[in-house]
């Protein structure tokens, strides 16, 4: 699968940052384990070190497996005046996780990120690429069931 996906692209040091991104979102666990690191240091013909430097230095990347919804707070201070530390603990209580952690059934995975570009409807989160403005706990609470349900 990793090689398929290098294919699509010229073995150029350029296309590394598009490789990285379609191997994370086509994976189901969203990360980019060893392996992928190694077939893609081989097909670009670059040191798998700077492929982790990469990887550590934008914080999309993970090399650690996630859940299936990768949940992504914003934590800016104009989502942080409208409430997002409840948000925050409304989460963590309702997945059982702290930040950074998968929930055991693999559906959930909690993170922080700077601000999403939807300040005016704050608090905000994303679930993969769905954005979720105005949170309430109450809104959280639904939006968990929801997916939860596999509605
Ligand atoms: S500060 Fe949260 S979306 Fe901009």
């Amino acid at each position: 699968m990793y090689k398929e996906i290098c294919g699509k692209y010229a073995p150029t040091k350029d296309n590394l940052i598009y490789i990285l991104h379609e191997i994370q979102d086509t994976h189901p666990q969203h990360y980019i384990s060893e392996e992928a690191v190694q077939v893609i240091s081989d097909y670009l013909k670059i040191p798998s070190n700077h492929i982790y430097g990469v990887l550590t230095f934008y914080s999309m990347y993970s090399t650690k497996p996630r859940g299936k919804n990768i949940i992504r707070l914003c934590e800016s201070p104009p989502c942080y005046i409208k409430g997002s530390d409840n948000i925050l603990r409304k989460l963590k209580n309702a997945l059982n996780i702290k930040v950074g952690e998968t929930t055991q059934d693999g559906l959930f995975t909690l993170e922080l990120a700077a601000c999403l570009g939807v300040c005016g409807n704050a608090p905000v989160m994303m679930i993969n690429d769905d954005v979720y403005g105005d949170l309430t706990e109450e809104k959280v609470d639904e939006i968990i069931t929801k997916i939860r349900g596999g509605k």
